[in-house]
């Protein structure tokens, strides 16, 4: 049963206006260092369907995304880059996104651009826009199932692994949390993808009647005056190690630019490895001796990095060359002196 009309999609926007929207972002695209200026240029191709104020837009199925943290916004940019997400064919409005988000050149930091201009935008209050939701049954489901992770306030709670964090829930319209609660249920938004996984795995025995009650839920604790969007999370010590047992040729500084490559979206080798390589579902920890296909050396471990992994020996998916980053020569061999260290 659904109550909010998530699906309705009017054809100008699937046909003209994306086109027009593409076009317009081309010509955005010209000149100007990244940053808060550029960011609001480029907010011109988004806002047709996120509004001006970054609030969303019921008609399109654009959700708010003003109000959304840093960390969370790059994050959603990149998955729905690299088809993480946008990926099923009946994900009407996530097959809507994922071109926009193709169209960012990230690499020249276009993504983090948007995203200081979107996080610099006022936390929006979507008014609810259904009626008659149970929101003492939506209180028990989101005791059980959902606290754990968005918290007793909705804002998120630290998970300590920081691409595993929850989103805060606090500036969403609840149209979409009831249509990407479905979707995570249904698989059509977060296979194969660490966070999505873990989401989804909360999400898979809701009813739409529970749904639609933990929804209302959630709107009563927007009305709570406590919109403040989840703390940055806080940066890696500096690496410690012995310079001694470095491989010849590679230097602390080498490590040190490695860790940033690999636990930041230059490299985003933590997406699946995890922050410090301690290992997730998607791929093996590379802080212990145990290697599943090269030696361990350093020389492998460049190897490894460049080719990608195709066919992993015990993990699902793959990893690609350069992990699909713009990743140099240079960087390759800092990221592997980085991997080098963390199992000596
Ligand atoms: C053609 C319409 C359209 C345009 C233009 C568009 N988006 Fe979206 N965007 C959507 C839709 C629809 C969704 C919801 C996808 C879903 O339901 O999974 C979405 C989702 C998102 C999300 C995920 C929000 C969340 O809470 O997970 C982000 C972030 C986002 N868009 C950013 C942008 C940015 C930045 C731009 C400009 C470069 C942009 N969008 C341009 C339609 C659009
Ligand atoms: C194990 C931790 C965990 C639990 C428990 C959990 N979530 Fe999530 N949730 C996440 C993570 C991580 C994401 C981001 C996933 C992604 O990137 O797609 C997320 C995403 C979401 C989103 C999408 C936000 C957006 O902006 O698109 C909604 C809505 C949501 N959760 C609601 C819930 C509700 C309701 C429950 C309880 C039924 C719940 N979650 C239980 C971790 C969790
Ligand atoms: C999309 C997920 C993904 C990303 C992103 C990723 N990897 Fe991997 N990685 C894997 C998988 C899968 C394997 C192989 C596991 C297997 O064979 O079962 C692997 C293997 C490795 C290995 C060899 C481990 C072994 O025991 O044989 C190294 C080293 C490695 N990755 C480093 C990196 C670095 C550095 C980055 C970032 C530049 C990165 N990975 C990004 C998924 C990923």
């Amino acid at each position: 049963m659904t109550r909010f009309p998530t699906g309705q999609l009017s054809k100008n926007i699937r046909g003209g206006a994306s086109a027009a929207v593409l076009a317009a972002l081309t010509a955005a695209c010209g000149g100007s260092e990244p940053g808060l200026a550029r960011g609001k240029m480029l907010f011109d191709t988004c806002s047709p369907c996120h509004g001006d104020d970054g609030a969303g837009k019921q008609s399109l199925g654009a959700p708010a995304i003003a109000g959304g943290s840093e960390w969370y916004l790059s994050a959603q940019l990149l998955k729905f880059r690299g088809g993480a997400r946008g990926y099923h064919h009946t994900d009407t409005e996530g097959l809507r996104m994922r071109p926009m988000s193709r169209a960012l050149v990230d690499d020249s930091g276009d993504i983090e651009s948007i995203v200081e201009y979107v996080v610099s935008l006022p936390i929006p209050d979507p008014p609810p826009t259904a009626e008659g939701g149970d929101v003492e049954a939506g209180e028990t489901t989101y005791m059980e199932a959902c606290v754990s992770c968005h918290g007793r306030d909705g804002r998120g709670v630290d998970q300590g692994v920081p691409e595993l964090n929850p989103p805060s829930l606090l500036h969403l319209n609840d149209w979409y949390i009831e249509s990407s609660l479905r979707k995570y249920r249904d698989g059509v938004r977060g296979v194969g993808d660490a966070a999505g996984d873990n989401m989804r795995t909360y999400a898979e025995g809701l009813t739409d009647e529970e749904i639609f009650d933990v929804t209302a839920y959630i709107m009563t604790m927007q009305r709570l005056p406590r919109k403040i969007p989840a703390p940055p999370l806080p940066p890696l010590p500096p690496v410690d190690v012995d310079p001694a047992i470095l491989p010849e040729g590679v230097t602390v500084e080498m490590v040190q630019e490695g860790q940033d490559i690999f636990n930041t979206t230059v490299g985003i080798c933590f997406t699946c490895h995890l922050r410090e390589g301690v290992g997730g579902p998607l791929a093996p920890p590379l802080t212990d001796d145990e290697w599943l296909n090269i030696d361990g050396e350093y020389e492998s471990i460049i190897e490894i990095i460049t080719n990608g992994v195709p066919a992993p020996v015990e993990y699902p998916g793959q990893m690609a060359p350069r992990a699909n980053r713009p990743l140099t020569d240079e960087q390759v061999r800092a990221v592997a002196a980085y991997v080098f260290t963390l199992s000596r």
